[in-house]
């Protein structure tokens, strides 16, 4: 079972940070999952569509100009990171999943992926998913060496066979729809099932008990903890 730091570690710092990245790779993470927003054909790591949770700004990020974005507090006094900040922190370190959150951020992606593949990195080091398939099925049909994880809400009647139409190697549900069913179908199907959030402890022992392949989290040290721990 992956272990991978949702938003870095954002249980211990500020979520979508440097600083969340450099905490998740101190804990151990196989990999770290981070949000992405295109502001003025830049890609800024960052969940929400709105400023007021997580810095020192008020109204929607879309309003704002790049610079402008840069100059707040995202916590503990940093910045808002870009994605190429966060890939030199990790620095192959661990695997980056890269979940596209804002509209018109797959071609940014796929060119800055494509630029650090150039570099040495290697498609395996990536994972893009995003809730938006219109999105993925752009970074599948333009750079099909790219790793797709499928996003789900709810549990839709055909997410199997949007996985096959996308190309996916993962399909990603929430927590509250993972039952034994769900993994045995995901998986027979050749996809892996990678869970979002389990930060309890009593979750994430039973997200191992049902073998699933990776579980995003606040906690990551939680996670690794249980992969260490004897089944019981
Ligand atoms: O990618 C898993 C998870 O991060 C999706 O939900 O809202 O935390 O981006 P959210
Ligand atoms: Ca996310």
């Amino acid at each position: 079972m992956l272990c991978i730091g949702h938003r870095g570690a954002m249980g211990y710092e500020p979520e979508n940070t440097l600083l969340s990245i450099a905490k998740a790779l101190t804990l151990g993470v196989d990999w770290i999952e981070i949000d992405v927003h295109n502001v003025e054909d830049n890609l800024i790591v960052f969940h929400d569509r709105l400023l007021s949770r997580t810095t020192n700004g008020t109204g929607y990020i879309g309003d704002y100009s790049f610079a402008d974005l840069r100059s707040l507090d995202a916590g503990k006094g940093q910045q808002i990171p870009t994605l190429a900040e966060v890939f030199d922190t990790v620095d192959r370190r661990c695997g980056i999943n890269i979940e596209l959150k804002g509209s018109n951020t797959a071609g940014l992606v796929i060119n800055l992926i494509q630029e650090y593949i150039n570099r040495g990195w290697q498609y395996d080091d990536f994972l893009v998913s995003s809730f938006n398939h219109y999105e993925l099925k752009q970074v599948k049909d333009t750079c099909p060496q790219i790793a797709i994880g499928s996003l789900i809400y709810g549990l839709p009647l055909n997410y199997l066979e949007i996985a096959t139409e996308l190309n996916a190697v993962a399909i990603i549900p929430s927590l509250d729809y993972v039952t034994k069913n769900l993994v045995k179908n995901i998986q027979n199907r050749g996809f892996k099932i990678f869970v979002y959030t389990v930060n309890e402890t009593e979750e994430i022992n039973a997200m191992k008990l049902l073998n699933v392949d990776g579980i995003f989290s606040n906690y990551p040290d939680r996670v690794l903890r249980a992969i260490a721990t004897e089944d019981f």
